[in-house]
C-alpha cells in the first residue's frame, strides 16, 4: 500500500512549505484504532491560513499533515471497534487531524459514520462550509418565511450554501460579490441555485438600486459578512433596526468598521461566529448529527448542491495553491485520491 500525504514543517506559504512524502500507517490496528483510505478532502481557506501560522488553529506538532476536513472509506479496524464497520463512508470529528492525506489511522471516537450513498464530494465538505452557513441562518435571528438576509462573499462556499438552505426555508437574499469581467455569468449562476439579488460590491452603495431592492423585500434582519473593510460598513447600511451581523471571515484582510449610528440608533448586534468552537462544544451532540443528516438529506435529493468543485490530485499542490492564491476562481478546490 503507498501511502502519501502533504505535511509541512514549519509555517509559510503552502506552495513553498508543504512537501508530498510518504506515510506509513501502522500495521497492525490496536484497540479502537481505525485504519481510512480517504476519498476526497477540499482545500478551504482556513486551511491555508493554518499552514501561514496566522489561524488560531495550530498543528499539534511538525511535521504536520495538511486539511481539516474530507471523507474517508474505512479499510480496517482494530479489535475493540464497536461503531464502526469496513466499508464504512466517515468523516473526522475533531478539527485539524490532517485530511489532505492518502491514508490516516485514528481511533473510533475520531470518526462520525455517514450514510455509504452520501455523494463522497460533499460528504468532503459537510463538516464546514455547509454547517457553517446552516448554523448562521438558524442560531441567531428568527427568521420568518419572507424575511431578508444580506451576504457578502456571495459566490463563497458558505455563501452558496446560505443561499440554497434560505430559498428552501423561504427566506430571500441579497448577495453581494465582487466586479469581475464575467459577471453576468456568476449572477446566473448564483440566481439559478436560488439566489433573489446578486449585485456587485459597487451596486450596494448606489441608493436608487437598494432602495428599489428593500422596498420589495424589506430590510434584512441578518447580515452575513466573510469580507470585511468598506464592504461590511456597506452592508450594514442595510439592515433593519435590531439586526444582526455576524462575522465569520475577513477575505479582505481589512477590519470591520462600523457606523456609530447603528450602535446608538439602531440597535444593531455585531456577533462572530466560528464553526470550529460550535463543532468542538458539538462534537457527537444530537444537534450536530440531526444537522449533517438533514444536510446529507438535503444533497441527495438535489436541493442542495455543491459549489463549482474542482477535483485537483495531490501531485499538482504548488499550481493549485497558485492558482487558488489568485482569487476570483469561483470554484473549491478538492484533493482526490485514487
Ligand atoms: N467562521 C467559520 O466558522 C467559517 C467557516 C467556513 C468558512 N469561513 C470563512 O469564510 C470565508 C469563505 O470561506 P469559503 O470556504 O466559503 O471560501 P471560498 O469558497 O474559497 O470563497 C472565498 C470567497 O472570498 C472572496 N474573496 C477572496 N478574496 C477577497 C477579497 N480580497 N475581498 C473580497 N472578497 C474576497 C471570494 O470572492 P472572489 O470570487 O471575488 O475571489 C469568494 O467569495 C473564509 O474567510 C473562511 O475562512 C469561516
Amino acid at each position: 500500500m503507498s501511502s502519501f500525504a502533504l505535511a509541512y514543517e514549519r509555517f509559510g506559504e503552502p506552495g513553498e512549505v508543504l512537501q508530498k512524502v510518504p506515510i506509513q500507517p501502522e500495521r497492525t490496528l490496536k484497540n479502537s484504532q481505525v485504519l481510512v483510505k480517504y476519498i476526497a478532502s477540499p482545500i478551504n481557506p482556513a486551511d491555508i491560513n493554518t499552514i501561514q501560522g496566522v489561524y488560531p488553529l495550530k498543528p499539534a506538532s511538525f511535521p504536520a499533515i495538511g486539511g481539516n476536513e474530507g471523507v474517508a472509506e474505512v479499510l480496517r479496524i482494530g479489535p475493540n471497534v464497536k461503531s464502526i464497520q469496513v466499508g464504512d463512508k466517515v468523516i473526522p470529528a475533531p478539527a485539524a487531524t490532517g485530511t489532505w492525506t492518502t491514508h490516516r489511522v485514528l481511533t473510533e471516537k475520531d470518526f462520525i459514520v455517514l450514510d455509504k450513498n452520501v455523494d463522497p464530494l460533499f460528504a468532503a465538505q459537510i463538516t464546514v462550509n455547509p454547517g457553517t452557513a446552516y448554523r448562521m441562518l438558524q442560531d441567531f435571528v428568527k427568521l420568518q418565511e419572507g424575511d431578508s438576509v444580506i451576504q457578502n462573499g456571495g459566490n463563497s462556499a458558505v455563501g452558496v450554501y446560505a443561499i440554497q438552505l434560505a430559498k428552501l426555508w423561504n427566506i430571500k437574499t441579497i448577495n453581494v460579490i465582487r466586479d469581475r469581467p464575467d459577471v453576468d455569468e456568476l449572477r446566473q449562476y448564483l440566481k439559478s441555485l436560488g439566489a433573489d439579488y446578486v449585485l456587485t460590491e459597487e451596486e450596494i452603495r448606489k441608493k436608487e438600486v437598494m432602495d428599489e431592492i428593500l422596498s420589495k423585500v424589506g430590510k434584512p434582519k441578518l447580515a452575513l459578512n466573510c469580507v470585511g473593510g468598506q464592504c461590511a460598513t456597506d452592508c450594514v447600511r442595510h439592515l433593519a433596526d435590531g439586526g444582526t451581523m455576524v462575522t465569520y471571515g475577513g477575505m479582505s484582510k481589512k477590519p470591520v468598521v462600523l457606523p456609530t449610528g447603528s450602535f446608538i440608533f439602531k440597535d444593531h448586534r455585531f456577533v462572530g461566529f466560528w464553526m470550529t468552537r460550535w463543532s468542538k462544544a458539538n462534537q457527537t451532540s444530537p444537534k450536530r448529527i440531526k444537522m449533517l443528516s438533514e444536510l446529507s438529506q438535503l444533497n441527495s435529493e438535489k436541493k442542495l448542491i455543491i459549489p463549482k468543485t474542482i477535483q485537483v490530485k495531490l501531485d499538482d499542490y504548488k499550481e493549485v495553491f497558485e492558482t487558488i492564491q489568485k482569487g476570483f476562481s469561483n470554484s473549491k478546490y478538492v484533493f482526490t485520491f485514487e
